[in-house]
């Protein structure tokens, strides 16, 4: 028999501005194997905000998207487990709710995305961009080994 195995890896994960049901959205994560290795509530500048979506900055939703981003409290996440980019990607679900519904109805977005705008979550696109915003929000963590542990086993 082959095996595969993948190293834990991490994700950045935000819960957005004004989701409701956050703390239900918390334990689905844990109930889908992630671990939380890091959680903080930030309310993001203008210059932030424009700065964590620059990749988007010549879409044309970008000055609403940056509105919302710092209209309040983003919770950040940095999220381990085996090949975390692309299932945390796979449990959010696609960015428009109305297609998450249809194509990934126990999505995160298909059941709490209010709309394309507020849809609940964001997760990093590759794993350039994870390391990339792991950093930019939280700093270098890098070589904190508390990383690989849950933070609610630590209370
Ligand atoms: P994108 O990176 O395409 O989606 P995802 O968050 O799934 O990686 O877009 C970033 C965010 O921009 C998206 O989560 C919500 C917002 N957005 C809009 O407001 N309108 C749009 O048409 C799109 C494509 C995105």
């Amino acid at each position: 028999e082959i095996g595969f195995f993948f190293p834990p890896e991490q994700t950045l994960a935000v819960i957005k501005p004004d989701t409701q049901h956050k703390e239900v959205i918390l334990d689905e994560i844990r109930a889908r194997g992630f671990t939380v290795s890091r959680l903080k509530d930030t309310v993001l500048s203008r210059e932030m905000a424009e700065e964590f979506y620059k990749e988007h900055r010549d879409e044309p939703f970008f000055g609403q998207l940056v509105d919302y981003m710092c209209r309040g409290p983003c919770t950040m996440l940095v999220l381990t487990k085996e090949n975390a980019v692309d299932e945390w990607r796979a449990a959010m679900g696609p960015t428009d709710p109305g297609e998450a519904r249809e194509t990934a109805p126990e999505s995160l977005r298909a059941r709490f995305a209010k709309d394309i705008l507020q849809n609940a979550v964001h997760g990093s696109s590759n794993a350039a961009h994870a390391r990339d915003k792991i950093h930019f929000i939280f700093g270098d963590i890098s070589s904190e080994n508390e990383l690989i542990c849950d933070l609610e086993a630590e209370e």
